[in-house]
């Protein structure tokens, strides 16, 4: 990773500059090159398949920023396919045009590369990237992104002796291409579950699929911190150390009160740190991930299992593997879930307590419910959310709004954002959120597997769960207090997860279920943020490499672009 600290950009207009050279005051220019490749030689588990792999590597390379910094990600895109990336939980303040789903960028051509410029702003914390297009991240293509404290926050914990990154998900023994072309077969579009359980792309030790398995070298006495992201298309799992406790310290960004726990769940596209000392007797631990609502007498595959190994051992991994939960008690999960919460002194990306953001008094903008279920659509089968089915466009969302105020792409507010009884049907569903509005989103789940919904440009204030229907009463069980800021929550079979956001992030973002084949089947829709004002224009203007598709195949009129850009 190559790094100078020149300043990429020059400014028109002088006021600006002074306040832009002090926020850059320590940022840096990370600058990445990536090749993507479909490798089908490398074969995690004893399968021909083919992976995705960046620079040779599966999982791909870990991206190291600091708060502020710029990182820039020019992507080579050598496989057949067209290629996006998107940045977990990266915010991109002010910046949709580089946040990497349909919605928001034409995708990358094979044989073409583009490059990402964003910036962690304001940010610290554990994330992962993902190819998010064509079903290309049951392939491969994740890696994890760290977000370091500036040297002048502290960190809410002593240093660790050491960091690993965990990337554990589950996988299928199948090629991305034909599980992708199954998806219009109601049996593996509705009940289809993976293979196996991979940690950081490896296979589980002793399963005589794995060509090797993780593990992690440990100094006896040492504190470790574990960056452990659930990448996987479909399963949440239970992760837990033998003999060993672990210390939860951050999620997606937010320090957590810290809290020692026995074994910790882990939903799709979730991030979370954990501190674990190596204080026992120097041996050899199974580390292990087991999925939540499968029983894996069943299915033994989906047991994803590495091993910490104490730089003194002399022995192999021995006894049974570690108890976990029961993977059908849910109410060990949610009770999980609602302890873990938002640590109100730690500072994090700027120096004020993160307890000045205190939501226990906050006035509500909107209120979306969303419920999610399934749907056949004439012969397809698909995934709805409030009985619509989203429909990707040719043309990306963010261009259509910028040049022509959707038109011909989207209309904005044409579908309901509580749910109502309605016929199932396609759309391209663009809703209005109130720009600098608190919202409140309510989840609903109707299916029996576990949920995870994902909002890009903003962090959900996790503020409830609960089973059955969602009421207005239901408001007085929320956390208001103390709760947890993260980019993924989970929902529950059956049950309903209430989240606030503060939408001070103008731009167009995608809201999505973060489960791959719900998602891929039309489990998203976009919020779109508008800031009137153009004095000054906050939001970037697109990039100057924009690349153009749909109706903007060739270059459109100049922009009606907000004035103090132009
Ligand atoms: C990440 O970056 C920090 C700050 O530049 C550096 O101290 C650290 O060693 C880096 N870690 C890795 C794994 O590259
Ligand atoms: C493609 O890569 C070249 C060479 O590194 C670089 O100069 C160019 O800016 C990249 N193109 C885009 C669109 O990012
Ligand atoms: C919260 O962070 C503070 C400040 O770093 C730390 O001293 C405290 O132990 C943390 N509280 C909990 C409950 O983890
Ligand atoms: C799990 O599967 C085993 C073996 O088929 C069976 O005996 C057991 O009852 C199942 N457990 C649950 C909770 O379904
Ligand atoms: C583990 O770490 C120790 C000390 O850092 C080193 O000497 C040893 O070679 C490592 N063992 C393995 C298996 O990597
Ligand atoms: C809470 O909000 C209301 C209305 O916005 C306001 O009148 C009241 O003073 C606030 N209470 C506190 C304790 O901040
Ligand atoms: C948040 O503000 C309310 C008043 O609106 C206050 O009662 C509460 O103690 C505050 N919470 C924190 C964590 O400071
Ligand atoms: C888009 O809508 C805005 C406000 O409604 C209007 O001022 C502008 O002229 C429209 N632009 C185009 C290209 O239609
Ligand atoms: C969704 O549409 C189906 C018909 O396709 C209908 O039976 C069902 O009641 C609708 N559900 C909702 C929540 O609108």
């Amino acid at each position: 990773m190559a790094c100078t600290g020149f300043n990429r950009r020059s400014f028109a207009w002088a006021v600006l500059i002074a306040v832009v050279l002090v926020a850059r005051a320590n940022a840096i220019d990370i600058f990445l090159e990536w090749h993507l490749t479909l490798d089908t030689t490398l074969k995690p588990v004893t399968r021909d398949q083919p992976v995705i792999v960046i620079n040779g590597l599966f999982p791909g390379p870990l991206i190291n920023a600091t708060t502020n910094d710029f990182v820039h990600v020019n992507i080579f895109n050598d496989m057949d396919e067209p290629l996006l990336f998107t940045w977990n939980g990266i915010q991109q303040r002010l910046n949709s045009w580089q946040d990497g789903v349909s919605g928001t960028n034409c995708p990358i051509q094979p044989g073409t590369n583009w490059t990402y410029v964003f910036q962690t702003k304001d940010q610290i914390g554990s994330f992962f990237y993902f190819p998010s297009i064509n079903f290309h991240k049951a392939a491969g293509g994740f890696g994890s992104i760290r977000v370091i404290n500036r040297n002048v926050i502290a960190v809410p914990f002593p240093r660790p002796e050491a960091e690993f990154d965990l990337l554990i998900g589950d996988w299928f023994y199948d090629s991305y291409q034909n599980t992708r072309a199954l998806m219009g077969t109601p049996l593996v579009a509705y009940h289809a579950i993976p293979d196996i359980i991979l940690m950081n792309g490896k296979g589980p030790f002793g399963n005589p699929m794995s060509k090797s398995y993780e593990s992690f070298n440990v100094t006896q006495g040492m504190t470790y911190r574990l960056r452990i992201s659930n990448v996987g298309n479909a399963l949440s799992f239970n992760f837990r150390i033998q003999n060993h406790q672990m210390v939860l310290v951050e999620t997606e960004g937010s320090y957590t009160d810290q809290i020692a726990l026995d074994s910790l769940d882990v939903h799709v596209g979730q991030s979370y740190s954990v501190l674990v000392t190596a204080n026992q007797n120097a041996a050899d631990y199974y580390m292990v991930a087991s999925p939540k609502l499968v029983n894996t007498s069943e299915f033994t595959s989906l047991v994803g299992i590495g091993v910490l190994h104490y730089s003194n051992s002399v022995s192999q991994v021995s006894g049974p593997l570690p108890d976990g939960p029961d993977p059908f008690d849910l109410d060990f999960s949610v009770d999980q879930a609602k302890s873990i919460r938002w640590n109100l002194t730690a500072g994090a990306a700027r120096p004020n307590p993160q307890g000045t953001f205190n939501v226990s008094n906050v006035t509500l903008s909107q209120t979306f419910i969303l419920q999610s279920s399934v749907a056949d659509l004439g012969d397809e089968p698909r995934y709805v959310v409030n009985n619509v089915s989203y429909r990707t466009p040719e043309t990306p969302l963010k261009l259509a709004d910028y040049y022509v105020n959707g038109t011909g792409v989207y209309q904005l507010d044409a579908f309901p954002t509580h749910y109502v009884n309605d016929d199932a049907a396609y759309g391209v569903s663009v809703v209005t959120g109130i720009h600098k509005g608190w919202i409140e989103i309510v989840f609903m789940n109707t299916l029996d597997a576990m949920d995870s919904w994902h909002l890009d440009g903003f962090g959900f204030y996790v503020v409830g769960f609960g089973n059955g229907d969602w009421s207005t009463d239901s408001r007085d069980t929320y956390n208001l207090y103390d709760p947890v800021v993260r980019s993924t929550v989970q929902v529950y079979p059956g049950g309903w997860t209430a989240v606030y956001a503060f939408l001070d992030n103008p731009g167009m973002w995608n809201l999505r279920s973060q489960l791959l084949k719900h998602w891929y089947l039309g489990q998203e829709l976009y919020v779109r943020v508008y800031d009137a004002d153009p004095n000054p224009a906050k939001e970037s203007p697109p990039p100057e490499n924009l690349l153009r598709c749909g109706i903007f195949s060739s270059p459109p009129a100049p922009a009606p672009a907000p004035a103090s850009w132009t």
